[in-house]
């Protein structure tokens, strides 16, 4: 909604029949600031000329998101959902569009996780991190584990609503593959939950990224087996020994090894690092990884065990001499952020590597390079089982540049660094179309455009089928039925499919 149609005032009042004042929050409030910044990470969004909320409602319970929806629809101001603020490019709490009126439903507090045992199954509130869900799992049972994402401050909210990738997805697919029911609010303020939204929306919500078909207020999930005792490595290797050559040989290698391993490679300061979780005991792993992959060199020396929660630890703070409470720290690190990646599908050659490296990674602005093996059971579900469509991929590659000091020149540094590798990959990716996780946000594909008071659904397919393939098509079939009008809108949300002429 633009600032002419838009009724704050009203809209605050309809907020204020339902909801205690004390979580109603107006730049004018005294912790309106500090409400905003308990969840931005991302600091380039947070930068002068860039629209922030009129408002932002706290919820504290169901009905404080069933009011905001309705007050917002009625005087025309839009909402956008925040759980954990990890959007890659802070659409959950900011718009690139100067002009735009919105109000911000942060559910951060909505965090309850509540297990049962007995079915290996748990209701997890979206304002929940993955930090907190991995610490009550194998608080519950040491040989219960959940396939996630391995930073611990992400939010399971918006996590699951684009997918959810990591350590344990070779051996049991995405969070979403993991996902069994879910309480949403629709456009209308109801309550739905599996049985009640009906078999397209509860696939739509599952990977189509947030934001376009209602609130997801919970997650019902699966948690999975996991041995008591796991492995984890950690090898760096510099060029001159060999680090061009194994990562050209691990990306053929990597995303064939058993399920019960992963190996991913991230790449910083000049340095690779062979991360591994292994789901099982250092003997056997020493035994695999001579067979499948003897260059590296991996010996029993560089085993360390320890239990899956703190495989978790040692994933994100790359030591396993913290305690698994770390795990329950919500603020993350504040910094600047650009993120830019491809799914890859066939292993770019070493003079590209090396090309790579000479040209982009000597730079001191480089960015860190990840790379993520898809492969085992992710092979095996259906490009259409979910949103994700990019089942049958090799790898993910990521170039995630962060930094800590504001200033135009640093920014653009920056961005260019990772706008140019990213053209220079080109010809080693994939076309038509060139694609993306949509959890790896990235405005630079694409946003929305409107056609009359709806989002354009011709201009949208531009991104949209690069995040989704062909998904895209079905996703705005099931917006036209769930939310016609487009109320749930943002720079990336679906837009309803047009009637067919
Ligand atoms: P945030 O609150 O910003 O929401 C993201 C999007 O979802 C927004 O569009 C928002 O409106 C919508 N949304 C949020 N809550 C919603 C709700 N309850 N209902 C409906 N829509 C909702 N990913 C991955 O797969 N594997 C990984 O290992 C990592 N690692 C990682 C590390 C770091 C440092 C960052 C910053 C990000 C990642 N990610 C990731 C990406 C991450 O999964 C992605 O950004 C998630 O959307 C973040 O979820 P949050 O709830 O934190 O974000």
């Amino acid at each position: 909604f633009s600032s002419a149609s838009s009724d704050v005032d009203g809209f605050i009042g309809c907020l204020s029949a339902s909801i205690p004042p004390s979580r109603i929050k107006t730049p004018a409030s005294t912790n309106y600031s500090s409400q905003l910044m308990s969840a931005v990470h991302n600091l380039r969004y947070v930068l002068p000329g860039i629209a922030r909320p009129l408002v932002i409602v706290a919820a504290g319970e169901p009905a404080h998101a069933q009011a905001t929806v309705l007050c917002g629809r009625r005087n025309s101001v839009r909402v956008r959902t925040r759980s954990g603020g990890h959007d890659y490019e802070g659409i959950s709490y900011a718009s690139i569009h100067p002009n735009e009126h919105f109000a911000v439903l942060d559910l951060g507090e909505l965090r309850s996780i509540n297990i049962d045992a007995s079915r290996a199954e748990a209701w997890v509130g979206v304002g929940a991190t993955l930090g907190e869900l991995y610490y009550a799992a194998g608080a519950a049972n040491k040989t219960f584990g959940f396939p996630a994402g391995n930073c611990p401050t992400v939010g399971v909210g918006g996590h699951l609503s684009g997918g959810g990738f990591g350590a344990l997805s070779r051996k049991y697919g995405l969070s979403v593959d993991n996902v069994i029911d879910a309480v949403v609010v629709d456009v209308e303020g109801r309550l739905l939950n599996r049985s009640t939204m009906g078999k397209d929306l509860f696939w739509a919500i599952r990977g189509s990224g947030g934001e376009s078909f209602g609130v997801v207020l919970s997650w019902k999930v699966r948690l999975v087996p996991v041995p008591e005792t796991v492995t984890v490595f950690s090898i760096r290797r510099l060029r001159n020994q060999s680090a061009v050559e194994l990562i050209t040989k691990w990306q053929e290698i990597s995303p064939a090894l058993p399920r019960d391993l992963y190996l991913r490679v991230l790449v910083q300061n000049q340095q690779v690092n062979f991360v591994s979780l292994f789901l099982g005991r250092c003997g056997q792993l020493v035994d695999t990884m001579r067979a499948r992959f003897p260059d590296l060199g991996m010996t029993e020396g560089d085993c360390q065990e320890m239990s899956w929660v703190k495989s978790t630890v040692f994933f994100f703070y790359n030591t396993a001499n913290l305690p698994a409470e770390v795990l329950l720290n919500r603020t993350g690190a504040n910094y600047f952020l650009k993120v830019k990646s491809d799914n890859v599908q066939e292993p770019m050659p070493r003079q590209a590597w090396e090309s790579l490296w000479d040209k982009w990674l000597e730079k001191p602005e480089a960015a860190l390079v990840m790379l993520d093996p898809y492969g085992g059971v992710m092979r095996t579900i259906s490009p259409s089982a979910t949103p994700f469509p990019h089942r049958n991929d090799l790898y993910q590659l990521q170039f995630f540049s962060f930094w800590f000091e504001n200033g135009t020149e640093t920014l653009e540094k920056r961005l260019s660094w990772v706008r140019g590798v990213y053209e220079d990959l080109a010809p080693y990716m994939p076309k038509n179309p060139r694609s993306v996780y949509v959890n790896y946000r990235d405005l630079d594909i694409g946003i929305n455009e409107l056609e009359g008071n709806v989002t354009s659904y011709a201009k949208a397919r531009v991104w949209g089928e690069k995040y989704f393939k062909g998904n895209f098509k079905r996703l705005a079939a099931v917006k036209s039925k769930v939310d016609p009008d487009d109320f749930f809108r943002n720079e990336q949300s679906i837009p309803p499919l047009p009637a067919a002429k």
